[in-house]
């Protein structure tokens, strides 16, 4: 086996809030099982995380609380830290952005652009909230979208419609901080011509799928990228949180929190050199063209890594100097939901990781997060599925195999383990099983196919029991001794293969179960074989996973009901008027058809009392067009025209979202007349 050299990054998340479960699925307890898995394959491996600590994300924290960002990364980069570290993500350094390491990294790779001429200065028209005397950040301004008429567009661009558009074309725009209405105010910036990497990219990201294979949603998402056209991209801000932009004249200006995150990651590794007294390692890893380097992050930040990073990257690596190497794969996760929501701080929905750690181990977590990792799709986090796979998977089957065979070894063969002196078809069957193992876990492991990898291995704790079973143990050791010995051996070595495959998604309770094999890890590809010698003394058994009884989980979601997840904040009341202004009404559908190179959007043709238009929905993936027409649904009569697709669509349809994507549209009763308004 070709020992491999690995560098894996985890996102690092913004220090403005604690870690929640959904962050754990996304970037990290994946990335753990992978490194722990490389480790015991004998890869030379270092897996480098830190805080985020710049950018309007941390600011907006500070404002909110009335102290300063300072305080904000100090009190979240501990914290998470820890909870990261009770988690038991094994992180070879965890560091922070703000550190001086990073801001001179920072700056270098700033410097170099600038120095050689990459960056251009470019003139452009910004918020500016006078009262507040600052310029406003994105995320600061508010307005009603010009495209599609949402009123909490951003400034350049509505998450509602997805269009990008000049700030100046915002309608009604409000600055968060003072309320009021900000001007449009001449600022310069720098910037990355990402446009000119845009060759470059797609050949590296083409590659990179053909040789390793990249998510299908990693990789459909850089291509709509790539159909729209790369543009340049600002990498300064008008902001005094962050890092100094070094060149003169440049005053109040701070680097993009995008630009320079990403570096934390060379950063990090560089500090990790420093504390292991090692000044070059880092350069062990980021410039041998060897390296193979595993990015590992949430959805949002596919854009980031895939596109940008590599840009920068790139321009880093002119000829003749040395190379960075670039993300090999970004495994991308979806979304993790909690008891069918998102998770949301402010509506009490959710549960810390601190918290829940407080109230069980880690592994039960690692464990039913590993099981349901939104790998191809959301998924969602249940306080009676937890129970369930620690009790049934964990408890009734690992830990059912590991209690009756160590019963067994120490009842009647004095906790030694007993010799092979029988061998027949059913135990061959058990030794191959058990043997095929190590590989097939690592097939699955080298794809990033961790919740696949979860659910195999509790298969063959389940092969175990029923070879437990059939084999009738407690009947031979009576009739037949070196029959029961047989049996015993090899559930005994099927345990320590199921302790080495498991050992990287619940490492701390393999830890204990190898204190009672009386041994420890070996390397992966050795595992599966019959590694515990005839007469090796074991330790007394402990209960590995106590059950987890309902009364304790029905505690748990008695405190959701304490959410406010239905209650609307003072910022989200509306009046009668705001309500009034809204024209729904009834209409009724007459035609439908499908928009082409469109999954998401039918063109409807509907009518209202004497008037009929056309509506663009986003509902192909529900209704096929010939189930709509004759259905009187209801719409948002007066919403401005927008265009979708190039399709000029009047109006919108009510609907549920059932689920994510899926749709339910709002009908009623086929005699009401098309054109009644709803109130
Ligand atoms: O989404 C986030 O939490 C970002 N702070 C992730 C940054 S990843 C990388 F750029 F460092
Ligand atoms: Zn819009």
């Amino acid at each position: 086996m070709i020992k491999e050299k690995v560098l894996v990054t985890s996102a690092l998340p913004y220090a403005n809030g604690p870690i929640h479960l959904g962050h754990l699925s996304g970037a990290y307890l994946p990335a753990d099982i992978y490194v722990r898995y490389k480790r015991l394959n004998g890869d030379d491996i270092i897996f480098i995380c830190g805080s985020d600590e710049h950018g309007v994300p941390i600011t907006i924290s500070a404002d909110k609380e009335k102290v300063s960002p300072q305080v904000i990364i100090d009190r979240y980069h501990e914290a998470n830290k820890k909870a990261f570290e009770r988690f038991g993500m094994s992180f070879d350094n965890y560091s922070r952005t703000s550190l001086p390491i990073h801001h001179e990294t920072a700056k270098e790779f700033f410097l170099e652009f600038y120095n050689r001429g990459l960056l251009s200065e470019r003139k452009s028209l910004q918020f500016f909230d006078e009262k507040a005397n600052m310029f406003l950040p994105d995320r600061y301004v508010e307005g009603t979208c010009p495209r599609c008429g949402n009123n909490e567009a951003r400034s350049d661009e509505c998450e509602n419609c997805g269009s990008l558009y000049d700030p100046s074309e915002l309608k009604n725009p409000k600055s968060k901080i003072s309320g009021g209405t900000p001007t449009l105010k001449e600022t310069t910036h720098y910037y990355f011509p990402l446009g000119k990497y845009q060759p470059a990219l797609e050949k590296y990201v083409n590659e990179m799928n053909e040789k390793y294979g990249w998510k299908d949603n990693v990789l459909q998402y850089c291509r709509g990228w790539f159909k729209d056209g790369l543009k340049d991209r600002a990498i300064t801000r008008d902001l005094d949180w962050g890092i100094k932009v070094p060149v003169e004249g440049a005053a109040g200006k701070v680097i993009y929190v995008w630009f320079e995150a990403v570096l934390g990651y060379i950063s990090s590794a560089k500090e990790l050199s420093q504390q292991r007294n090692q000044p070059e390692l880092w350069k062990k890893y980021w410039f041998d063209p060897k390296t193979k380097y595993i990015a590992f992050i949430g959805k949002d930040n596919v854009v980031f890594h895939t596109i940008i990073f590599p840009a920068i990257l790139m321009a880093w690596n002119e000829p003749g100097r040395e190379q960075y190497c670039l993300p090999q794969n970004v495994p991308a996760n979806e979304f993790l939901n909690f008891e069918g929501k998102k998770f949301s701080k402010s509506r009490n929905w959710g549960i810390d990781v601190e918290d829940f750690l407080n109230l069980f181990p880690a592994d039960l977590l690692r464990y039913t997060l590993a099981a349901n990792l939104p790998e191809n799709r959301d998924t969602d986090f249940y306080w009676k599925e937890f129970q369930l796979r620690n009790n049934s998977e964990l408890a009734d089957i690992f830990g059912n195999l590991i209690n009756r065979t160590f019963t067994f070894v120490h009842k009647h063969f004095e906790g030694k383990v007993p010799p092979r002196n029988k061998i027949e078809k059913i135990d061959e069957d058990m030794i191959e099983l058990a043997n095929s193992y190590p590989q097939k876990i690592a097939d699955l492991l080298e794809n990033f196919k961790v919740k696949d990898s979860v659910l195999e291995i509790m298969n063959l704790a389940r092969a175990g029991n029923k070879y437990f079973n059939d084999s009738e143990p407690w009947k031979t050791i009576k009739s037949d001794k070196d029959k029961c010995g047989t049996t015993i051996n090899i559930c005994l070595n099927t345990i320590y293969t199921l302790a080495e495959l498991f050992y990287p998604i619940i490492p701390l309770s393999v830890e204990r179960l190898f204190k009672m094999l009386n041994t420890g890890p070996i390397n992966w590809n050795d595992s599966g074989k019959e590694n515990l010698k005839v007469g090796h003394k074991l330790n007394d058994a402990e209960i590995l996973f106590p059950k987890i009884e309902d009364d304790v989980i029905e505690k748990q979601i008695e405190k959701l009901k304490g959410s406010n997840m239905n209650e609307v904040t003072s910022e989200e009341l509306i009046t009668i008027d705001d309500f009034m202004k809204v024209q729904l009404k009834v209409a009724e559908v007459i035609s439908a058809d499908r928009v082409e190179k469109s999954e998401k959007l039918l063109k409807l043709k509907i009518a209202l009392e004497n008037e009929e238009r056309q509506i663009v929905a986003g509902i192909a993936k529900s209704y096929a067009p010939e189930d709509l027409v004759g259905k009187k649904v209801i719409i948002v009569a007066n919403l401005k025209p927008a265009k979708l697709m190039g399709l000029e669509s009047k109006g919108m349809i009510l609907a549920l979202e059932t689920e994510p994507g899926k749709h339910e549209i709002i009908t009623v009763n086929s005699k009401t007349k098309a054109g009644s308004r709803a109130k």
